[in-house]
């Protein structure tokens, strides 16, 4: 894959307010999701993550502020001009899995008959290209309920790439999965980070995996959101975050306390 421009992949919320019905979800966010970066977005439970990722993926608008994303204000926008902004993301949502009735392939190569004029050779190149990528071959003709929640995992993420996103969004690309496939979609994200400079913004529970991966992490709490490197948080002088990021964050900080000398903030 080609390496991404700079300045397309950068994510900014400024102001933004957001209620369900009379439960205010987001007042006042301020956040930046930096370009060429992994960004894991954390928060307790109902605080909202699921629902700005949601948002920076145009999929839901805010009642009030702005919304950057890939140099582009979302709102005010129209559904067809959403659409296009969509079609320059990838998005890894948490129940947004393939379709059941049809062949790992031809749920990879969705996005680009949806979005492209590629002729069949081209997207099958395109379609087995990202299935290596991911670590899966010779299973074009399966069908996802033949195969494992790892594999899954893996297909749905070829099928978040195939557009070549300048920014990834993953809803808690770890969940239900058993450590060693943690640990391969872990690799597989910072991977797509380091080759490619794809900005990866992820929302994600595990606190130790997340802590390693990140290069900021932005903690939601009070409609808000505080952001810092993972050793920044670690020593935080706020004790909620402190006790949020538990003992993973302690020893964290144990092992790479030493890079808060001199770091900026
Ligand atoms: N479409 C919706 N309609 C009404 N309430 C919603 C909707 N989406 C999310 N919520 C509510 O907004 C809050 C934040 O949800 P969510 O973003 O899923 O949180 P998180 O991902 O941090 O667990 C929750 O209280 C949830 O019930
Ligand atoms: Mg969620």
């Amino acid at each position: 894959m080609t390496k991404v421009s700079r300045e397309s992949g950068h994510v900014e919320a400024r102001g933004v307010a957001l209620a369900f019905g009379r439960r205010q979800i987001f007042r006042g966010l301020d956040c930046r999701f930096a370009e060429g970066r992994i960004s894991v977005l954390m928060g307790g439970s109902g605080t909202g993550k699921s629902t700005l990722l949601r948002m920076i993926g145009g999929l839901q608008v805010p009642d009030e502020g702005s919304l950057q994303v890939a140099g582009q204000e979302l709102v005010g926008l129209d559904e067809a001009q959403l659409k296009a902004v969509r079609g320059r993301l990838g998005m890894l949502f948490q129940n947004g899995a393939l379709l059941d009735s049809m062949s790992v392939f031809e749920n990879v190569a969705l996005p680009l008959r949806e979005h492209t004029h590629l002729s069949e050779t081209e997207i099958a190149e395109r379609v087995h290209g990202r299935l290596s990528a991911v670590g899966l071959s010779d299973i074009d003709e399966l069908l996802p309920g033949e195969l494992s929640g790892g594999m899954l995992r893996r297909a749905a993420l070829a099928r978040a790439i195939v557009m070549e996103p300048e920014i990834l969004l993953c809803d808690e690309p770890f969940s239900g999965l058993d450590p060693p496939n943690v640990s391969r979609i872990e690799a597989l994200l910072t991977h797509l980070n380091r080759d490619r400079g794809l900005t990866v913004i992820i929302t994600s529970h595990h606190m130790a995996t997340s802590l390693r991966m990140a290069h900021r992490i932005l903690l939601l709490r009070n409609l808000g959101c505080v952001d810092g490197s993972p050793a920044q948080l670690a020593s935080s002088r706020d004790s909620a975050i402190r006790e949020f990021l538990g003992q993973d964050g302690a020893e964290y900080l144990a092992h790479h306390g030493h890079e808060l000398e001199g770091a900026e903030g």
